[in-house]
């Protein structure tokens, strides 16, 4: 079999912790390169030189991933081309609102290999009037090569400081499903791969509008009666909804799999749209002034979803069919 060689394209607090699990398992595993790079946006830390170098030599992400040791085998690069140069597997973990220059600069002639596969981590969609598009469809387009996607409960300090969890991995190829497996799962961080593309990548988006919703609960005072009614209703929501818009997509996904239910539940309880949206009400404050204070450079994905969900809803005459999200 050709060896593999990992790349990670994102390193955020999700990139960051990914890619530490990608880098311990080639470095472990056969068939791995045992090198795995990860893209940083580069930029002079005051005092102490370029980002990459910075993470290169300490081996820590201080600003996204504080206090967590990185494997001297995943190196911090500054380009995208010398990221993905001979990778075949390439992780797109990006914040959803940066990811269009990304997919522009991956898919000039010759950037990527012929061979390559991706999987996409992020949580979002993408809106174009009444049409509704998944990431991992969005990149198969743009850059030619299959597209797989990961979600799941998946808080990323818990999984970097290896606290036991689950991920589901939507990917139709048998071949592909054993790959991205060897990818990932680890003792602590168990891979479940199924068929279902689109609803693990809907479900990944669409929970963090329900999870706005329990942190709107928490800043009212309300307890846990009035968010278990919130979490009910808006699974049943990101169900329907997946189903009524992209019908090949399995409803076991929202309630069998991590990146269902269980991932409506851990960010409702600990992520950051919970955590702002509670502030929200409680300070009065936008939620671009609450992303600032609060979240030292991590972004929010719920707020821009809840904008692009209801534009859609809205152009399709459907906003009574799905209340909570309207
Ligand atoms: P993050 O929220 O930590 O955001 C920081 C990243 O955004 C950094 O890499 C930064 O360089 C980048 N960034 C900021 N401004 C940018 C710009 N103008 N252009 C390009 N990049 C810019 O990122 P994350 O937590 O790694 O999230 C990536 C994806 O993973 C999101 O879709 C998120 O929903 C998903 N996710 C996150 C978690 C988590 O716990 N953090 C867990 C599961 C999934
Ligand atoms: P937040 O972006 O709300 O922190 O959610 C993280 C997440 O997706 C956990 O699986």
């Amino acid at each position: 079999l050709p060896t593999q060689k990992v790349a990670v394209i994102g390193s955020g607090s999700w990139g960051t912790a990914l890619a530490r699990i990608a880098a311990l398992n080639a470095a472990e595993k056969k068939g791995f390169d045992h090198e795995v790079r990860m893209w940083v946006r580069e930029r002079e830390i005051p005092g102490q030189g370029l980002l990459t170098e910075v993470i290169n030599s300490t081996h820590e992400n201080h600003r996204y991933l504080p206090d967590v040791s990185l494997p001297h085998n995943l190196v911090a690069v500054p380009e995208l081309k010398d990221v993905v140069k001979d990778a075949t597997l390439i992780v797109l973990v990006v914040p959803h609102q940066f990811l269009t220059p990304v997919l522009e600069e991956l898919s000039k002639p010759g950037v990527l290999a012929p061979n390559a596969r991706a999987i996409s981590a992020i949580k979002g969609v993408e809106v174009v009037g009444a049409e509704i598009y998944t990431f991992p469809w969005l990149i198969e387009k743009k850059l030619g090569i299959p597209c797989s996607a990961l979600g799941g409960a998946n808080i990323a300090m818990e999984v970097a400081q290896s606290e036991f969890c689950e991920t589901t991995i939507g990917v139709p190829s048998p071949d592909d499903a054993a790959l991205w497996h060897a990818v990932f799962d680890s003792p602590m961080f168990r891979v479940h791969p199924i068929e279902d593309v689109a609803g693990v990548s809907l479900s990944g988006a669409l929970k963090n509008v329900v999870a706005l919703a329990a942190g709107f609960v928490d800043g009212m005072g309300y307890g846990g009666n009035t968010k278990a009614a919130i979490l009910r209703i808006g699974l049943l929501e990101m169900a329907a909804f997946t189903k009524e818009f992209f019908p090949s997509s399995s409803s076991l996904t929202f309630s069998h799999h991590s990146a269902g239910v269980a991932d409506l539940i851990t960010t409702s309880f600990g992520g950051r749209n919970r955590k702002c949206a509670e502030a929200f009400i409680k300070t009065g404050k936008t939620f671009a002034q609450l992303e600032h204070e609060l979240l030292n450079g991590q972004k929010l994905q719920g707020v821009v979803t809840a904008e692009e969900t209801f534009r859609f809803l809205q152009a399709r005459g459907r906003e009574e069919g799905y209340p909570l999200f309207t």
